[in-house]
């Protein structure tokens, strides 16, 4: 298989040992320009060795798992930090190594697991053996400082899980923000084209009749439903009010959200910042779960603009990490292959979501957009890899159906036509979760999958479930726009539904659902089974197919809230 990293040991010339990280080239698009001027300032982030990372994985499944004696018992944020603390061992070393450089950290997190270094490029270089230099994207002329290799001495090895952003590259792939796909024929965005007829055109109205979601108002409950925004990305407070007008005309056109910032994320409301991403996830969520106090975590690119998307993802979930009570559920929807980023980091921010997870945290996510491969970076077709952070076995994620005029059933998400393609398939990273024990073996015996499919059968696979994820309407800068599709909406409607679900709960003194998988995987009766439909990659064969049972194009299919609501209502 085609790594793009790799983990070395090597015993350097001056006796000590170091371990070392490289990778053979600069992501496609990126070039050197040259040596990285030695004065300029890295602002480095270090994960260091949590003290008992898998018992905190253990008791995540304790209290998750419906008929576990803790079921429901949700950790404190004290109890949480109990197990990601480092060792005294751990950080003395670390601190002293730092130290010998001249250099300190300050913690980026309460339990001091991740760490900030600031130095300067000639420091970076003497400390990790690194040789920083300029490399520029072609596309966007962005330059930035990155290393193809460093090293830390070998006896560190187990104290330092990451030090980042060294041979990680930022995304800039298109598919990161949300492009509009249309064919000629449907460009027509001057007429809002409301129901009767709801294929390419799943207005609330329709999402509600078609997973039976309640359109009453959820009862008051200190309860809420958190939405995260990336890239300085906000939705317009007027768009979201001309959207309840015309979609929920039975809601408070007023109802607002509010609002979290991380890392500088702003919300400033002038026009030429207003996100389409953004204005899905807000406008389909404050739509969808009626009345559910909204917030909007708006993590933005810090003071510097030196914020990029995994270093967003990972100060947004330790933002949440860090609150006394943080929402119930969580919906984002920006994802990535995981080519683009090394096991280690992927591992790291994986771990903040289980911590999440022990919170009692339902996290959801997207399966991606971009099919069976999920390419990153311009890699080669093979393998197959999943999408990131889907990938992650602490968060469930949701593929996307579609549903076109002649369809009586829904069915995988294809898009025709367009650039997208349902996301899904097997990670190259995390292994197997046991919720997928059986059901993941029994699908890969159905296709008769070997150690030589082109995919890594023994990894996660995603998705879990599967939803809508095609043309809904939004209101954009005041006017009605159709068509717009992707797992996005399909992650949105779910965890809609899964806040409903908790804002009941929460209202009747009990526990939130948390992490859902293992009640999902104990109760597939409560999703419809889609079984057509496939995700080609890069070809129309290259691409897992919609099977009877779970698949990785699907998952379970998509939710039928009545029998969710019956699920809650027993726990
Ligand atoms: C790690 O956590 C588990 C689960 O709570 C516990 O049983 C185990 O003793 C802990 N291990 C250490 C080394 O603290
Ligand atoms: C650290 O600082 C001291 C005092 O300024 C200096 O003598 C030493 O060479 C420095 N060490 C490194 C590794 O830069
Ligand atoms: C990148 O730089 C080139 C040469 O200066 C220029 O022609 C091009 O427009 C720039 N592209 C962007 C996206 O700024
Ligand atoms: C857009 O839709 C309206 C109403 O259906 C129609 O009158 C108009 O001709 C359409 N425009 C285009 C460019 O198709
Ligand atoms: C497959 O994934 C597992 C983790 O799930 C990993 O340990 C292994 O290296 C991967 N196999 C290959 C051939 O890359
Ligand atoms: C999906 O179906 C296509 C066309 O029949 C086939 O070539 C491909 O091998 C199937 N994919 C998997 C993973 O079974």
């Amino acid at each position: 298989m085609l790594k793009t990293f790799a983990l070395l040991l090597f015993a350097a010339i001056a006796c000590a040992e170091f371990a070392v990280l490289e990778r053979d080239n600069p992501p496609n698009g990126f070039s050197r320009i040259g040596p990285s001027p030695p004065e300029t300032i890295l602002d480095l982030r270090l994960a260091l060795t949590q003290n008992n990372i898998s018992g905190l994985q253990d008791t995540v499944y304790d209290v998750s798992t419906p008929g576990n004696a803790r079921y429901g018992k949700h950790l404190s944020k004290e109890e949480v930090e109990a197990f990601v603390t480092p060792s005294e061992d751990t950080t003395n070393q670390v601190n002293a190594w730092l130290k010998s450089h001249n250099l300190s950290s300050s913690p980026l997190t309460t339990a001091g697991d991740w760490i900030a270094v600031s130095m300067t490029v000639s420091q970076a270089n003497a400390l990790l053996n690194a040789e920083f230099s300029a490399f520029q994207n072609a596309d966007t002329n962005q330059t930035v400082h990155r290393t193809l290799s460093y090293s830390i001495p070998t006896m560190l090895k187990a104290s330092i899980n990451t030090i980042y952003p060294t041979v990680t590259f930022p995304v800039t792939r298109p598919s990161f923000t949300r492009k509009k796909i249309l064919t000629p024929s449907e460009t027509n965005t001057s007429t809002p084209s409301v129901a009767p007829d709801c294929p390419g055109n799943w207005t609330p109205t329709c999402l509600q009749e078609l997973y039976g979601i309640p359109s009453t108002p959820a009862t008051p409950a200190a309860n809420t439903f958190g939405v995260c925004g990336f890239e300085n990305q906000f939705v317009d407070v007027q768009d979201l009010n001309a959207f309840l007008k015309m979609f929920r005309p039975d809601m408070n056109p007023n109802t607002a959200f509010s609002l979290i910032s991380v890392d500088n994320g702003i919300n400033n409301q002038l026009p030429a910042g207003v996100g389409i991403s953004a204005s899905i996830n807000i406008q389909t969520a404050v739509g969808l779960a009626t009345d559910v106090p909204v917030v909007f975590i708006s993590t933005g690119t810090g003071l510097t603009g030196s914020v990029d998307f995994f270093t967003a993802l990972l100060d947004e979930a330790n933002y949440l990490v860090s609150l006394a009570q943080p929402p119930e559920t969580v919906v984002q929807t920006y994802s990535d292959s995981e080519n683009d980023l090394t096991p280690q980091l992927a591992e790291s921010i994986c771990n903040s979501y289980a911590q999440l997870a022990a919170r009692g945290v339902s996290y959801i996510v997207n399966a991606g957009d971009d099919g069976a491969a999920n390419l990153g970076g311009g890699a080669e077709c093979f393998p197959w890899v999943a999408p990131f952070p889907a990938s992650c076995p602490f968060v469930t994620v949701v593929g996307s159906t579609e549903f076109t005029a002649n369809d009586a059933t829904e069915s995988a998400a294809s898009f025709a036509g367009t650039e997208f393609v349902s996301g899904g398939g097997f990670s190259d990273i995390f292994k197997r979760p046991r919720y997928q024990d059986t059901v993941v073996p029994a699908y890969l015996n159905t296709i008769g999958a070997t150690s030589s499919s082109p995919f890594n059968i023994s990894g996660r696979a995603v998705p879990d479930i599967s939803a809508m994820g095609a043309g809904s309407p939004i209101v954009l800068q005041g006017v009605v726009d159709t068509f717009w599709e992707g797992s996005i909406f399909a992650a949105t409607i779910f965890a809609s539904m899964i806040s409903l679900l908790n804002n009941e709960r929460i209202a009747a003194g009990k526990p939130g659902l948390g992490f859902l998988n293992p009640l999902i995987y104990q109760n597939p009766t409560a999703f419809t089974d889609i079984s057509t439909g496939s995700n080609p990659g890069c070809s129309p064969d290259n691409a897992f197919n919609g099977t009877v049972g779970w698949d990785p194009v699907t998952g379970f299919g998509s939710p039928i809230y009545s029998k969710l609501l019956e699920i809650s209502n027993k726990l």
